[in-house]
């Protein structure tokens, strides 16, 4: 900020912070005035007579205005004053690592993800640029979503092996498939669901002639990539149709979607935006969150998974999630509060 926008800016601050306490001080000298038994209005009935506003009202502003003006003293916000505590963003040690990511990999001799997912600071790191960069469509906690992959399972479209993680991160991925709608009729697109839904030993109760004239016809139109389905391929990312994952839904339903629609998944490239050290350093957090998950799932005894207890897990919400919602809703409430208050105050006549 240039000289003259900061002095811009402090003087707005100071005309308006002195002009709103002089409007509550008005109103607050004002309020004896009004005579909650004088009618102002009446409508349909009801009378609306000129009470005086609580003073509570009067005590929460003053308070507000105090606080305020101590935190316009102590911190940044008149032009570019720093405040009698010299505070920085740069020192927030919430927002920022306290080291740089150069920093961190200095001394490494080692730089295999499964080595730098043992480094917390570099854990750290990955985590926040992960939560900028990729939560939007991995998910705060990496676990994914329809249509975005999982990245702490121990399922790959492209393989896990660091050389597959830092390619797909780099580069980006694109997982292509054509639609069948012109080329099956819809009977021929529901027997090969069928096969295929009989691939994870799901029952449906469809006549196992349909069956078998599904497999036919996935031999004849989907082997060239698919194989028999249970033929994964980690170069053109064809996955497994026979693990009963499904990243684009796995009802029939959904299924038959897939097969008419055919797929154009993207997962953008980050080699332009993101530095070697950061992809490292998300991959290291990727890694990391998955032995973690591992171990949890190692944890837990086969009887309650059986149960389905492992979905009271707690990775299922995360906390940064929590946190989130917790302050857009604190947000709205404060807003609603301002504007309440404003409705208040115009809607009384003088
Ligand atoms: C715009 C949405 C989007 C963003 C942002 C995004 N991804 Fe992806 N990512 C995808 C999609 C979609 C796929 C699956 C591509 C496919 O089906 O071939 C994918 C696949 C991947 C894979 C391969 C998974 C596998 O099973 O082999 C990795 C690794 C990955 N993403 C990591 C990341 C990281 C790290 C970031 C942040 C730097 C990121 N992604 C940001 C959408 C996204
Ligand atoms: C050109 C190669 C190719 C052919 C031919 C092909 N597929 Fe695929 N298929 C793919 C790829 C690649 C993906 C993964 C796309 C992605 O990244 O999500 C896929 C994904 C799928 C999925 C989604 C799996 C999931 O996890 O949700 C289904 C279902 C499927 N294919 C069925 C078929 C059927 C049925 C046929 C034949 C009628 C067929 N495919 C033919 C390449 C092919």
């Amino acid at each position: 900020m240039n000289h003259f926008w900061s002095v811009w800016a402090a003087v707005g601050t100071i005309v308006f912070f002195v002009l709103m306490v002089l409007i509550v001080v008005k109103y607050w000298r004002s309020n004896h005035k009004a005579d909650k038994d004088r009618v102002l209005d009446t409508f349909d009935g009801i009378d609306e007579n000129d009470g005086p506003p609580p003073k509570l009202l009067f005590v929460s502003y003053f308070i507000a205005f105090a606080i305020s003006f101590g935190y316009l003293i102590l911190y940044p916000g008149v032009g570019s004053w720093k405040g009698l505590m010299g505070y920085d963003q740069a020192n927030d040690k919430l927002s920022s690592p306290t080291t740089t990511l150069e920093q961190e990999f200095t001394g490494l001799t080692d730089d295999s993800l499964l080595a730098l997912a043992a480094e917390p600071a570099i854990v750290n790191s990955g985590r926040i640029l992960f939560q900028t960069h990729c939560a939007a469509c991995h998910r705060d906690n990496a676990q994914g979503a329809k249509h975005f992959p999982n990245l702490i399972d121990n399922e790959w479209l492209y393989g896990g092996s660091d050389e597959a993680i830092i390619h797909s991160i780099e580069l980006g991925r694109n997982g292509a498939m054509p639609g069948w709608v012109d080329v099956l009729r819809p009977d021929e697109i529901s027997k090969i669901s069928y096969y295929l839904a009989s691939l994870n030993q799901r029952h449906t109760d469809v006549p196992e002639i349909k069956v078998q004239l599904g497999k036919e016809l996935f031999i004849k139109n989907c082997a060239s990539c698919h194989g028999d389905g249970s033929v994964p391929n980690i170069e053109t990312g064809v996955p497994d149709l026979a693990d009963n994952i499904w990243l684009h839904g796995g009802s029939i339903e959904e299924i038959q979607h897939t097969i008419r629609a055919g797929l154009n998944n993207v997962m953008p490239a980050f080699g332009q935006q993101l530095t070697k050290d950061e992809i490292l350093a998300i991959g290291a957090y990727i890694t990391k969150a998955r032995i973690d998950n591992n171990s949890r799932l190692a944890r837990l005894d086969a009887a309650s998974v059986e149960r389905g207890e492992y979905l009271a897990m707690p990775a299922i919400v995360s906390l940064a999630t929590v946190q989130r919602v917790e302050n857009h809703l604190r947000a709205v409430y404060r807003l609603s509060l301002l504007l309440a208050l404003f409705i208040l105050r115009i809607s009384r006549p003088m």
